[in-house]
């Protein structure tokens, strides 16, 4: 039996490996490393650690640049926003790790595929539908769900019993997850939502408060929906990604402190940090306010909210998803334009823009003289929009 293990290098998937071969017999596990842009540090030896932990190959596949074009972007498109807030950094590179696994398990000739989400969560969820939906023949293990390792100390003493090194302490609070868009900070003192978040909860960026007292500006090509230059300069989604992270991180931009339903039903506080995706985020949103009219608008805004929850919920790869996006597609077709967007004690605003598909027009709306509009024909446009009101005032009389 050969079984892929998606392995981070953190104390959960370190556990994982050696208990596999202890309770699935004659087993061959294979580890499997996602590059999706969490950092130098989490990655450096970490083969060395997988093959250190029981593993007897370790693939570790970089996926930065098509986690950015082919997940991000496409979600940036639909204008996806999960409750308002959640800027779906965990979410959206749940589909691409899973088939990336699913991947490396055709390659070897795997059986199975191992994951180290708890069974309280989202991940659990998005991993396995998209297992399901690109590898339906291979069995799914998921180890939190089986075994009576309840604690960390439990993990870390399940380690030194077998003389497994690990870096990991006793004492990390929080659960972090980290790729190219985001970190996100779940645990420790955040489960109580009446605790602030302390100054060691946020990595990425800068407090506000000691962001810089100038403002910095940017400016944002936008063709079809999607953001190709910065500053004039032509760059690669991953490319404007990081760009954009390392700007906005300085000015304390992109961070969030929320309370989120989980698809499994209870509620969970978590603290996001994304810096260049929320200066991403304006920057679409300046074109959009000017060349979409009001009913597109409102179905845009119906597409994001669908699409939100469907990344939320981990079901990229399914038909829906490839509707909405087709959807997302035609909505982006006049979204050109640029932006300028001001970055500053961490707030960012669009305060510039234009589009050659604006449908803003001074001279429409000024409130001088114009040849579009006659002010006495909005008397009976109001009339008979007004009219069933009209009709119930007099009727209830
Ligand atoms: N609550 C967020 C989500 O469901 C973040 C999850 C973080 N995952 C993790 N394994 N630390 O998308
Ligand atoms: C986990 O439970 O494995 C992480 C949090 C989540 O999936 O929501």
């Amino acid at each position: 039996k050969k079984i892929v293990v998606a392995y981070s290098g953190g104390l959960d998937t370190s556990v994982i490996l050696p208990w596999l071969q202890e309770n699935y017999d004659n087993c061959e596990i294979i580890a499997f490393v996602a590059d999706v842009g969490q950092g130098a540090e989490e990655l450096e030896g970490i083969e060395a650690k997988a093959l250190a932990s029981g593993a007897s190959e370790c693939y570790v596949i970089d996926l930065k640049d098509e986690l950015v074009a082919d997940y991000i972007y496409p979600t940036l498109k639909t204008g996806a926003v999960y409750e308002g807030t959640y800027l779906l950094g965990t979410s959206m590179a749940r589909p691409i790790i899973a088939k990336a696994q699913v991947e490396i398990a055709r390659k070897v000739g795997a059986d199975a595929l191992c994951h180290g989400c708890t069974g309280k969560g989202n991940d659990q969820i998005r991993f396995e539908s998209c297992f399901a939906a690109l590898a339906p023949e291979l069995t799914v293990i998921a180890p939190w769900r089986i075994w009576d390792l309840t604690s960390r100390e439990s993990l870390l003493e399940y380690l030194a019993e077998r003389d497994i090194p690990t870096a990991a302490s006793a004492t990390k609070i929080y659960s972090r997850d980290a790729n190219a868009w985001h970190i996100s900070h779940e645990g420790g003192e955040l489960e109580d939502p009446w605790n602030q978040p302390t100054k060691q909860v946020w990595t990425m960026t800068v407090d506000p408060i000691d962001a810089p007292n100038e403002p910095e500006f940017v400016t944002i090509t936008v063709v079809k929906g999607e953001i190709t230059a910065v500053n004039g300069e032509a760059m690669s989604p991953y490319q404007a990604l990081m760009y954009l992270n390392e700007k906005a991180a300085a000015h304390g931009v992109g961070r969030v402190d929320i309370v989120e339903n989980r698809l499994v039903g209870m509620k969970s506080r978590g603290c996001y940090e994304t810096p260049g995706g929320t200066v991403m985020v304006e920057a679409l949103r300046g074109i959009e306010e000017l060349v979409l009219d009001k009913t597109t608008r409102k179905w845009k805004q119906t597409v994001a909210a669908e699409f939100s929850h469907l990344v939320y919920d981990g079901r990229w790869f399914t038909p829906l998803c490839a509707s909405l996006l087709a959807a997302a597609g035609t909505l982006a077709e006049d979204m050109n334009g640029e932006v300028i967007v001001k970055m500053y004690k961490g707030s960012v605003q669009a305060i510039q823009k234009q589009s050659p598909n604006s449908l803003y027009s001074e001279e429409f709306a000024t409130f001088g003289d114009d040849n579009v509009y006659d002010q006495s024909h909005a008397e009976g446009f109001i009339r008979l929009y007004s009219l069933s009101s009209r009709i119930k005032a007099l009727a209830s009389k």
